[in-house]
């Protein structure tokens, strides 16, 4: 397979001691507080944290739709002011248009660009071969699977050639063995184009497979606990997920995830039932 025309993707992110504060007035609290970390160009890293710890908040600063309250991020030394196809993003639920085709979906951000049609077609079904859909590019988004979807909003999304790939929890919705395929698809996806990832999941397994670099969170206000490096030699396949050195490592991160959110369950009342209940009177 060709290599699509991504070789100016990979982006640097700079994040200096970044909060970000939500709610108004005296509902307002740091979801995520004094974050600090730089990610290298092309490198895979993996945001792990319990549900509500602000791993969707860091990702919307990284794609410009929050600003943070405090510190500053960079991508390739230039501010993130607002959003940009150079810093794309894939939720866990794909925004297919579902009156355009799937090729159409594809090339709809170089329509935007004013690029001909021939043109981005060309190069929509350059990226749906990518993902493996090159089949699928006269249908329409509801005649896909849901993994299938997801492949067409990863095209979607590279065809503008960000230096930064932003996805949040983009498996979620998947059943198990179409998640473990996805998984695959991406890191090969990933070593063709070679764009900055930033990953976020609450799955051990899925960053401790996918990763180079796991950033792990605590419970609000969300503060890294961990920068975990990972060497797993790649191409990685399903076989290191029974390997010693995998196993070692998700206790580690399940160890640290509980401990963290053993610090946050609230502590429980008794509800005040009596030792003994009364005994029951039948009225005869
Ligand atoms: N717009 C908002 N206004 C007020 N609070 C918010 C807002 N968005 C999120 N929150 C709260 O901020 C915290 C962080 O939310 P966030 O969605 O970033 O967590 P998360 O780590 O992505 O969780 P999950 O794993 O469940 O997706 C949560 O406590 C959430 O309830
Ligand atoms: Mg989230």
């Amino acid at each position: 397979m060709s290599r699509p025309e991504t070789s100016r993707t990979a982006g640097r992110v700079d994040v200096e001691r970044v909060s970000i504060r939500l709610g108004e007035g005296a509902q307002a609290f740091d979801a995520v507080q004094a974050l600090d970390f730089s990610i290298a160009p092309g490198e895979f890293v993996c945001i792990l944290g319990p549900s509500g710890c602000g791993k969707s908040t860091l990702l919307g600063a990284l794609a410009g739709h929050l600003r943070p309250s405090g510190g500053a991020l960079r991508v390739d030394g230039q501010p993130v002011d607002g959003p940009s196809p150079a810093r794309g993003m894939v939720f866990q639920h794909h925004t297919l248009l579902p009156w355009r085709s799937v090729l159409d979906n594809v090339a709809f951000g170089l329509k935007m660009q004013g690029v001909d049609k021939a043109e981005r077609h060309r190069r929509a079904h350059e990226f749906l071969a990518l993902v493996g859909l090159q089949e699928f590019a006269g249908r329409w988004p509801n005649q896909l699977s849901g993994g299938m979807q997801q492949r067409a909003e990863i095209a979607r999304v590279l065809i503008n050639r960000p230096r930064l790939l932003l996805m949040d929890e983009p498996f979620g919705a998947l059943d198990a063995q179409t998640r473990a395929r996805m998984q695959e698809l991406l890191l090969d996806i990933w070593t063709r184009v070679r764009t900055t990832v930033v990953f976020v999941t609450h799955d051990i397994d899925e960053a401790l497979f996918l990763a180079d670099r796991i950033l792990v969170m605590s419970p609000r206000p969300g503060r890294f606990i961990e920068d975990l490096r990972l060497d797993f030699p790649r191409p990685r396949r399903a076989g290191l997920l029974t390997s010693p050195g995998f196993t070692h490592l998700k206790r580690h991160c399940l160890d640290l995830l509980r401990h963290e959110e053993g610090r946050e369950l609230p502590r429980l009342t008794p509800l005040g039932l009596p030792d003994d209940p009364p005994p029951l009177r039948i009225a005869l």
